[in-house]
């Protein structure tokens, strides 16, 4: 976007159901600007990945239609920033400008709105990426930074612990799952759980009180103990195919149970995009956030 169009009307507005096929253009354009940039994995545009973009942004939209907005130059999208509000908790779900109209402010004044949206809640999440822009966005926004590892590799089965406990979870442990999220997070996740489960993602439980969420790799993980969660993760570790890389990102200064199991399953840690957090006295353990659902 050249700057003759920068300097036209920069419009901030609530984000229509017709918005969503650009809207998912947009952010995996974003995205895929970021993992060349910092020679980050390539996630390949499918077309399965289209529509599991564009079911993502509808499912925010219709769970929290006041806190998605977009911003606009002449009509044309070059924005978009998403926020959920989960019990008292604030979790921005996504966040992106063009690759083209970025470092110009258009960041700044569409967070604004979706960061309004929850401002009245005292806690707040956002689970950031490798952005250093969006980091400095975020902690200006009022967020506490936490560094975070992402880990990395073919995963050594052989070096997995047993998972005795661990079982594959149905929808009549949505209770379990809510109940475990509350006691780790302070808020349940609500219908994200049943949009990830209808997006093809897996379930599996632990009685004593866990879950995790796979698709493909682990999207979300909480328990009451370390122990409980290092079988979590395993379990999840094992349904990967052999000799296939993983990645897991977010493992933060909290999540030792995390990194004593990615090392000893030969994964590597790479320095990763912070966990931000307001209003938490320190970031939720055990637990592995997921990128849009906090
Ligand atoms: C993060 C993103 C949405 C920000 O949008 P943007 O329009 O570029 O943001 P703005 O221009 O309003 O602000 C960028 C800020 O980062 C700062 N910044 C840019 N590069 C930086 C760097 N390398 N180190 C530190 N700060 C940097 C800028 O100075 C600016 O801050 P300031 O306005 O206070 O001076 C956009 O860059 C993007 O889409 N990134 C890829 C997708 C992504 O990571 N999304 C976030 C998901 S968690």
């Amino acid at each position: 976007m050249g700057s003759a169009k920068m300097s036209a009307v920069l419009e901030v507005r609530a984000m229509r159901a017709d918005d969503v096929d650009t809207a998912e253009g947009l952010w995996d354009d974003a995205f895929e600007a970021l993992r060349a940039r910092f020679a980050l994995p390539v996630i390949p545009r499918t077309a399965t990945s289209v529509a599991q973009g564009c079911a993502r942004l509808r499912h925010f939209l219709r769970t929290d239609p006041a806190g998605a907005f977009v911003a606009a130059v002449d009509d044309q999208l070059v924005g978009l920033a998403l926020g959920l509000r989960r019990g008292d908790l604030f979790v921005l779900a996504q966040f992106a400008v063009a690759p083209a109209a970025q470092g110009q402010g258009v960041g700044r004044a569409v967070l604004h709105a979706a960061v309004a949206y929850g401002a009245d809640l005292p806690r707040g999440m956002i689970i950031c990426s490798r952005d250093p822009a969006a980091m400095r966005r975020y902690f200006t926004a009022g967020f506490d930074l936490h560094p975070s590892f992402a880990a990395y590799g073919a995963v050594r089965l052989d070096r997995l612990p047993a998972t005795p406990g661990v079982r594959v979870g149905s929808p009549y442990d949505l209770g379990l799952v809510a109940a475990v999220d509350v006691e780790v997070r302070g808020a349940a996740h609500g219908d994200d759980i049943t949009h990830a489960l209808h997006s093809g993602a897996t379930l599996l439980v632990h009685e004593d009180g866990g879950y995790v969420l796979i698709r493909e790799r682990p999207m979300l993980l909480a328990a009451r103990t370390d122990a409980i969660a290092t079988e979590l993760l395993a379990a999840a570790f094992a349904q990967w195919p052999a000799g296939t890389p993983i990645d897991m990102s977010w493992i933060t200064a909290e999540q030792q149970w995390a990194i004593r199991l990615v090392l000893d399953a030969g994964l590597e840690l790479i320095p990763h995009g912070p966990v931000a957090l307001r209003g938490f006295a320190r970031a939720p353990a055990p637990y592995l956030p997921n990128g849009a659902f906090g």
